[in-house]
């Protein structure tokens, strides 16, 4: 009798789709939610006893109740850097592999914390609305005065791969770099970005653009709260392009109200898609619908990294992206 093939849900029909579905095809069967939307729980619930693989995005919710009506479940594979949508404490209870997709969106990320820290700095999205109202009648010397960055300090919060391709770029900008985090990046890097690690709030008071690059665990959730807000120079901007949930959205709108941060930059909110009471109408934020690694590459890095993650796991062999290596059996002598 043949044994029979494993199947894989894909909760969203991501860009290029089509690589997941060709790279598993050797090894499962594999579904797909029919839209780019959310699936409803019923719709994904429904799917749970008999699935081995799931393919979430960042944003889809893999919880503990839903590994226990997955028993057949053997690798989560998320399709995106960021992994706090799972539950990896429950997936390492059960001995589940869970994956991500780190490097092939590095840039396309860094590349979005630019486009944000510069249209916040030269006032782009201002000025560009004031054209189009028509209300451009000349040139004055007056119009938009923005932050110079030649000079200024950036502070980096999390030198990760994304935090280290963001700090890259200052160099050409002839910014200085700081850098904060859970980790200190080795003395390579520290060199090579000329990057200087402080004490997170000595970072605050310090830089002109303070950049997020950390992921969401509880401890980064309000790392950003109204106290460590206030630490901000009343001439410098916040760019956010990790999770939302890192700052305290609403008292983000109050220092930002009351001018004592100059702008932000931001790609991701802390109660997605939903923004806190008062932001859509500051002129001094530039907002992205969470697209800071939306570039053709990275998405398909995404699909057949998340793909090939699945497959591994599925074949027994290691996953090359594994966040919780606590599951995999070490390799032998
Ligand atoms: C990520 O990769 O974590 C991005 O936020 C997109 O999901």
């Amino acid at each position: 009798m043949m044994a029979e093939r494993p199947h894989v849900f894909v909760f969203r029909k991501v860009l290029f789709h089509e690589r997941i579905a060709e790279i598993l095809a050797p090894v499962a069967d594999v579904s797909f939610h029919d839209t780019e939307d959310p699936p409803a729980e019923a719709a994904v619930r429904a799917r749970l006893p008999g699935v081995a693989g799931l393919i979430p995005s960042s944003l889809d919710p893999v919880t503990a109740p839903m590994m226990a009506a997955a028993p057949g479940l053997r690798v989560v594979g998320n399709y995106g850097v960021g992994y706090n949508n799972v539950d990896v404490a429950a997936a390492t209870a059960r001995r589940i592999p869970v994956t991500n997709t780190p490097g092939v969106l590095t840039e396309a990320t860094a590349d979005t914390t630019w486009t944000l820290l510069l249209a916040a700095a030269r006032r782009a999205v201002e000025a560009d609305a004031y054209v189009r109202a028509g209300t451009f009648d000349g040139w004055r010397g007056s119009l938009f005065p923005g932050m110079e960055l030649n000079g200024k300090a950036l502070g980096i919060i999390g030198l990760g791969l994304i935090g280290q391709a963001v700090a890259r770029r200052a160099l050409g900008f002839g910014m200085r770099v700081i850098y904060a985090g859970r980790r200190r990046a080795a003395p390579e890097a520290e060199r090579a970005l000329g990057a200087r690690c402080v004490p997170l709030e000595d970072l605050l008071r310090q830089a002109d653009v303070v950049s997020l690059h950390c992921p969401l665990t509880p401890e980064t959730r309000h790392l950003l709260d109204a106290r460590r807000l206030a630490l901000m120079k009343p001439t410098a901007l916040l760019i956010n392009t990790a999770r939302g949930p890192v700052v305290d959205e609403r008292a983000l709108v109050e220092a930002l109200r009351a001018r004592r941060i100059a702008g932000a930059g931001l790609d991701v909110y802390e109660e997605e898609p939903t923004l806190a009471p008062g932001l859509a109408e500051l002129p001094t934020v530039v907002l992205f619908p969470h697209i800071g690694s939306s570039t053709l590459e990275a998405r398909e890095g995404m699909a057949r990294l998340a793909a090939e993650n699945v497959r591994a796991a599925l074949e027994g062999r290691r996953p090359p992206n594994l966040v919780n290596p606590q599951v995999w059996p070490a390799a032998g002598p």
